[in-house]
């Protein structure tokens, strides 16, 4: 396929969620699209701490003439218990759309669809880190509700610097606002 070429979105994508039974057909093809547009890549470890704990919210967008991939989105869900009171934070940890099939919203459903599948499970809060650069990305998530929430110098390997993004599912109690990892509050 010719990654520089924009594709027609073939009608009725699939949308499914990832399961284990999925893994030899759909990993090769998650790793080798999330790969692409990464900086950094990750060992397939990596890959199989997040599918195997939270496969029910990792969702993937398929061709439905040959059920290629064409979308994925990777998260986990959390308890953090040293806040008080515990936070429950969701974490978008991979998204990424087949080059030929962005800017027709898939990456939107796929992110809709994490939203959903966390707010379901009683998340307050949902973040994620992306490149200051990355306009598409950062259009998306602003556009679903994400606040930026903190900007992380030199963030990845390649020096370039990232924004934290999170969306608030629950009320914003100030009284309850819990200190990140590095001391701030968000
Ligand atoms: C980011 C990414 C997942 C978006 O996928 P997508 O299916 O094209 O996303 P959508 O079509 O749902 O929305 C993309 C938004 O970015 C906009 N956009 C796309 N390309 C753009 C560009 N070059 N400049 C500015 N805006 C752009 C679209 O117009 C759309 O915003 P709008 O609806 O407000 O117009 C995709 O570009 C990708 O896989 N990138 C490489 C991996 C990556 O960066 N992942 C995110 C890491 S956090």
């Amino acid at each position: 396929m010719d990654l520089g070429q924009h594709a027609t979105l073939p009608a009725d994508l699939r949308y499914i969620q990832y399961e284990h039974v999925l893994e030899a057909r759909y990993l090769p093809a998650i790793r080798s699209l999330i790969s692409k547009d990464l900086s950094e890549p990750y060992s397939i470890y990596v890959y199989r701490y997040f599918l195997c704990q939270w496969a029910h919210l990792c969702f993937m967008a398929l061709n439905p003439e040959d059920s290629s991939l064409i979308g994925v989105i990777i998260c986990k869900l959390e308890v953090h218990s040293s806040h008080s009171p515990p936070t429950r934070r969701g974490y978008i940890a991979m998204l990424a759309v087949a080059a030929p099939y962005r800017g027709y919203g898939v990456a939107t459903s796929l992110v809709k669809m994490a939203i959903d599948a966390m707010a379901k499970r009683n998340a307050d809060e949902i973040v994620l880190e992306t490149e200051e650069t990355n306009i598409p990305a950062m259009r998306l998530y602003e556009r679903l509700g994400f606040l930026r929430s903190k900007k992380l110098h030199r963030y990845y390997l390649n020096g370039s610097s990232a924004y934290r993004l999170v969306l608030l599912l629950k009320p914003f109690d100030p009284s309850l606002a819990p200190d990140d990892e590095d001391g701030q509050i968000l």
